[in-house]
């Protein structure tokens, strides 16, 4: 069989290959939070907008934010029904409750009239996913909603880091965002992520909770570094010997992308720990590249929406005056197809991406009062937007 273009493809290079490397031998002078604050006033710059303070996913920066934002004590948080556990975690483990509200089909976001709908008098927030690094049809009239009724503004940018909107990126919008840099995001240090406040209080909030978080112990740092070295060999590298020496060699300390807790009950120390200079470092690197990534991920979906297109494929666009990120192309197809997606995978030579596949990801979940999301559940598969320049289906 031949081998599929991957899914997960990773923005590594050998800068950080080497970066790693190096950081593992210096490991107590990258325990400190140094390079993490120069990464966040970077990062803050780039947007133009916010105080950013880094953690160790979006899923740790999400429950920062919501914490940031005062929203304990069982606070109604609108989300998505089409969304993952990790965000019902986040939410669970900063005190606030999940209230589902249904997706609209034009860009895979929350639908405005449902929102309004699932407004109850526990509701404090309003979560707006962007699905895929998309803008979703409603997002205005979100805000606008929001500031009518007074709820804040989450915007989950795991899937958007660099998308824009009407000129100014996402995340700015919000009275908190987060970002994330998980192995399957825009950019990866394979766990990591920022929570930016642009409200006044909640930045306050926020840069206080960011001081009183512990950092990873040292043998969780290396072997996020371990992984990261992996991954380069295994992902990035294009180099078959390369990969299945590091498979060898650092196959059984890589991270996974859920801790098995995540599927309970406690609350896995991750999600209350800060961001070290050793891993904000790498991710410093990487948005030195930002602009070319985005370019390519963009060029991509060009490409695949011609593709789609000739063939009567479901596909999405993006709403006017949006730039979105996009880190998958997403499709629409038979629940037949998505059930059995290794027919499209060998006829593509690329891995097919089924996230989500419940409202809550992986986790079996039924949201009756959500048809459109569980309707997407069934049916979006989504395609990888970074492909080798090799690949038959890379964008010119
Ligand atoms: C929409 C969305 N939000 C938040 C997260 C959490 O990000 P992280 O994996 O960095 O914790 C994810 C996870 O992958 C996600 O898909």
């Amino acid at each position: 069989m031949k081998a599929l273009a991957p899914l997960l493809s990773t923005t590594l290079t050998r800068r950080e290959l080497e970066l790693a490397r190096a950081l593992r031998e210096r490991l107590p002078e990258a325990m400190d939070t140094h390079a993490t604050r120069a990464f966040e006033r970077r990062f803050e710059n780039w947007l133009g907008h916010g105080h950013a303070r880094a953690f160790m996913g979006g899923r740790a920066a999400l429950a920062m934010a919501i914490r940031a934002l005062d929203l304990g004590d069982n606070a109604g948080v609108i989300v998505p029904g089409f969304t993952c556990q990790c965000v019902l975690n986040a939410l669970a483990f900063a005190g606030a409750k999940a209230q589902y509200a249904d997706i609209e089909h034009t860009s895979l976001g929350l639908d405005v009239d449902a929102v309004r709908a699932a407004i109850t008098p526990g509701t404090r927030a309003v979560m707006v996913q962007h699905s895929f690094g998309l803008v979703g049809r409603d997002f205005e009239a979100i805000l606008q909603l929001a500031h009518e009724r007074g709820l804040k503004v989450i915007e989950d940018c795991a899937h958007a880091l660099g998308a824009r909107h009407r000129g100014l990126p996402l995340g700015a919008y919000g009275d908190v965002a987060v970002y994330s840099f998980e192995r399957s995001k825009v950019l990866t240090t394979i766990h990591g992520g920022v929570a930016l406040a642009n409200d006044a209080e909640a930045a306050q909030r926020l840069c206080a909770l960011a001081e009183a978080a512990p950092l990873p112990a040292a043998d969780e740092i290396d072997a996020q570094l371990v992984s990261v070295m992996h991954d380069y060999w295994v992902r990035a590298s294009g180099d078959a010997a390369g990969a299945e020496r590091a498979r060898a060699l650092w196959g059984e300390r890589v991270l996974p992308q859920m801790w098995p807790e995540e599927f309970g009950i406690s609350v896995p120390p991750r999600y209350g720990q800060r961001m070290p200079s050793a891993i904000a470092r790498l991710a410093d690197a990487q948005l030195d590249r930002l602009d070319a990534v985005l370019a390519r991920r963009r060029a991509q979906t060009a490409y695949w929406q011609h593709w789609a297109s000739k063939r009567g494929i479901g596909y999405f666009d993006a709403i006017d005056g949006s730039e979105p990120a996009w880190l998958r192309f997403p499709l629409w197809v038979d629940p037949a197809l998505k059930a059995d997606r290794h027919a499209l995978e060998n006829a593509l030579g690329v891995e097919v991406g089924v996230w989500f596949t419940t409202p809550a990801h992986p986790v079996a979940r039924t949201e009756a009062h959500c048809p459109r999301g569980m309707d997407a559940c069934q049916r979006i598969v989504n395609l990888p937007t970074l492909l080798p320049a090799s690949h038959p289906h890379a964008a010119a």
